[in-house]
Parts: structure tokens; sequence; C-alpha cells
């Protein structure tokens, strides 16, 4: 039996195209391996949006190559792979085969020319291609990734997304139900469905909002969460069908990138800062309880001093729950590479730690004010360290709690008893004694 070991970079995405390749060898009679050290095969799954993830790849690379023997067959796939294709096979020499986000389906074979010592990139765009027939080969657990649009049709100058993704598809409405309806039967009970622009998904007769409602009807759904949305695809009817979709969870994961309108217009994003703010007011609207995290990016090219305090203000003005913080980094090939005023490194840097300081002390503010409150947890997993479980409530909180293992899938009323300013801890509320 030939043996398959897969490493993920990057995204949920990734990590749900992770478990399609694994459904896609597992067809041909591979079986998973857990370490690098007897597979016959490893996979790296990459990330290309910022070059500090492309560089921590070529880093293990290089250590993975060492677990090479001979027959083995070491493999980058995923974004970087596309953006790089052939150059990869030139620069790594390690390096036996080159997969793009399209080509998975190919891998059987692909996978049998490297190894009669075939060196090959596969990095066509298939704008067809879903994998519908493919299953996933998930982890078992409560939750799962489904992927319901692929590609990305905007064109945000400073992103690589469309060029490593290709153009933007959306699945069929009943392909999807139908996925998620099997999955349910085997013990999952959260879904988040995944799309570079989810909320712009159409799949010729139906929106966001139908998709909404249609898996938030499937028995056994109990909460549904998407990533990531494009703030102006949240159009009344999607809002409208959040609201009105009680499996829908009180948390939105809303990428603003910066609070300048000056920026927001270089990168090509489609909204002003007034326009975000109004757009988080309507979400808040329908549903009250909603939190709200973001990606923010610092040091665009030509960003000002006083362009980036506007970023640091909308932090506050736009009271993010949580944010994921980045610092510029150019892609090749992408529109930003070619704007003037590229911002010093020390400069984007210090700004990076400056706005990541405001966003810690705001998180921490609002967990803190939230120490007390009862919350429904799905138990998700054991933590990483000592013998808790690692829970999730509706608003997207983690928290750790004392269960058994055998708990995982459950869902309990969950008292948060303290934060660490990102998680918490709480103690399982006797039913008779919750109260919301
Ligand atoms: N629409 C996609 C965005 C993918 S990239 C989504 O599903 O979220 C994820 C985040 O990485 C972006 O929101 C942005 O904040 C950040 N990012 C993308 N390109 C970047 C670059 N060139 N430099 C720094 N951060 C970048
Ligand atoms: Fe990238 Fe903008 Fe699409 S951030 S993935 S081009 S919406």
């Amino acid at each position: 039996m030939k043996s398959i070991y897969i490493e993920t970079y990057g995204c949920q995405m990734n990590v749900a195209d992770s478990e399609l390749m694994l459904g896609v060898l597992a067809r041909d009679g591979y079986v998973r391996a857990a370490t690098p050290d007897d597979a016959d095969v490893m996979l790296v799954n990459t990330c290309a949006v910022r070059e500090n993830a492309e560089q921590r790849v070529i880093g293990r690379m290089g250590e993975l190559q060492r677990h090479k023997r001979a027959g083995s067959i070491l493999g980058v796939v995923g974004c970087m792979a596309q953006r790089l294709g052939p150059i990869l096979l030139e620069r790594v020499p390690a390096v036996d085969l080159v997969v793009g986000p399209d080509g998975y389906r190919n891998l059987p074979e692909l996978l049998a020319h490297a190894r009669a010592g075939e060196r090959r990139a596969e990095v066509e765009y298939r704008s067809w291609e879903h994998y519908e027939d493919i299953p996933q080969l998930r982890e078992p657990g409560p939750t799962a990734f489904v992927t319901v649009q692929r590609g990305c049709d905007y064109r945000c100058t400073f992103c690589i997304v469309p060029t490593t993704r290709g153009p933007e598809r959306s699945r069929q409405l009943h392909d999807v139900v139908g996925e998620i309806a099997a999955l349910v039967h085997t013990g999952i009970s959260e879904v988040t469905l995944l799309g570079q622009t989810v909320n712009s998904y159409h799949d010729g007769s139906h929106g966001f909002g139908d998709l909404l409602r249609a898996v938030g009807a499937v028995d056994g759904v109990r909460r549904i969460r998407f990533t990531s949305p494009y703030p102006t695809d949240f159009t009344p009817e999607v809002i409208e069908a959040m609201a009105t979709t009680p499996a829908v969870c009180e948390h939105v994961h809303l990428p603003v990138q910066s609070g300048s309108n000056s920026v927001l217009k270089r990168m090509l994003r489609r909204y002003t800062r007034e326009r975000y703010l109004e757009v988080l007011e309507q979400l808040r609207t329908a549903m009250p309880s909603i939190t709200v995290s973001t990606d923010i990016i610092a040091g665009f090219p030509g960003e000002t001093e006083a362009e980036f305090a506007e970023t640091v203000s909308l932090v506050t003005d736009a009271a993010f729950d949580d944010a994921y913080t980045f610092k510029y980094s150019v892609r090749e090939g992408t529109p930003a590479e070619r704007l003037k005023g590229h911002v010093a490194d020390d400069v984007a840097s210090e700004r990076l730690a400056r706005l990541i300081a405001v966003v810690r002390a705001q998180t921490r503010r609002h967990n803190m004010r939230r120490v007390g409150e009862v919350h429904e947890a799905l138990i998700e997993r054991p933590a990483k360290r000592g013998d808790l479980m690692l829970a999730r409530t509706r608003q997207n909180y983690l928290v750790l709690v004392d269960v058994p293992a055998s708990a995982v899938g459950e869902y309990r009323m969950v008292r948060f008893t303290g934060t660490t300013g990102s998680t918490f801890t709480g103690s399982i509320e006797h039913p008779a004694l919750a109260v919301l």
C-alpha cells in the first residue's frame, strides 16, 4: 500500500483542499501517513499571499527532502505551486512535482509520471473544476469546511489570489446541500462555507441568501459559519437570510484592509470607510449580538502616517472584536507592485506593531467584559496543552472546558470564568442553572 503525507499552510480553503487531495488519493489506494518518515509521497500545500508564507515553505522543503528515500516523491501543491510553476522545479531540485489548485483531480497520474522520473508542473486553470465527484477525506470531528466557491474575480491590487486560484465560480446549491446532508450523518453539526468572496456566491439561479437558508434547513445542521465575505456583497437579502436562519452564527469575519479612503482606493477595494461602517451597522441591527473580526494590512504602498492613523482609529470606530493584521508584502505581478511610494520595511514593521497593540488591547477589553457570561459551546477537540477540551461559542469565542474527551461533538452551556485576553476558560453550567 502506498502512503501519503500532507502538510498544509495558509487558509481554510487549503485545509479543505488537502482533505480533497487525500480523497483523490484514497480512491487510488493510498493511506495517510502521520509523519514524513516513511511516506511514499510527501505533499506540501502552500500559500502565496505573503512572502513570509512562501519563505516558510521553502525552509520546510529543505527539511522534508531529508526524509526522501529511493522512489519517494516530494510535491508542492497549492497557491505557491500555481504562482511559480516550473520555476519551483528549477529552484528546488528535490521537488518532483508541482500542482496548482485546479489540478488535484490528476494527482494519481501525475504521481505515476513523477515515479517514472518525469518532473512536471501542472498549473492549468480549469474554471469548471469543483471536484464535485470527489469526497473530501476529513478529520473526524463535529465541524467541516465546505468549499462553495472557488477563485476570485475581484482585483484587489495587493492580492495574488486571483492569479493563483483563477476565475470565480460557484457550486450548484443542490450539490452543496447534498454534501452537507451527507456530512450530518457522519456526526457533523457545524459547517463553514468557504469562498474568497463567499457572499457573492451565485450558482446561476441562487444567491448566497438562498444558500444560507437551504443549508440552515438541512436536518441536523445546528451552526453555519462562512468565510470570507466581501463588504459590498452583504445585500439586504443576504443580511435578512442571516438574521432569519437560526443556524447562522453571530459572528462575521469581514476583511477591511484599511481605514483610509485613499488607501482603499489604491487597493481597489470597492467601498469607503463610511460604507464599510454602514454595512457593519446593518449587520449589527439585524443581529444585535454579532461579533466582528477583520483583516488589516499595514504599510500598503503610499500609506502616509495620516492614512495609517485612520486605520488605527477604525479599529475603535468599528469596535472590532478581533483582527488579523499583516504587513504589506509585495507580490510579483500584482498591480500594487507598480505603485509609487513603497513604505520602508522598518516603517511598516513599526506601524504593524502599533496596530497589533491597539487590536490586542481592544480584544482584551471586550473579552474581560464577557467574563461571567454563559454561552452555548460546541466541544471541538482536546486542547493542545493539559487535558482540557477546546470548545467554541456561536460568536466564535474559544473556551477551555473540563469535560471528558467523549464529549466531543456535544453542545454545552458554558460560563466564562476567565480570559487570557484572547481565549476563555469556562465551567459547564448545569442545564437548570443556565441563563441566557
Ligand atoms: N478574500 C480572501 C482574501 C485572501 S488573502 C479571503 O478569503 O479572506 C487573506 C488576507 O491576507 C487578506 O484579507 C489580506 O488582509 C491579506 N493579504 C492578502 N494579500 C496580501 C499582501 N500582498 N500583503 C499583506 N497581506 C495580504
Ligand atoms: Fe484577494 Fe481581494 Fe479576491 S483580497 S481573494 S482579490 S477579494
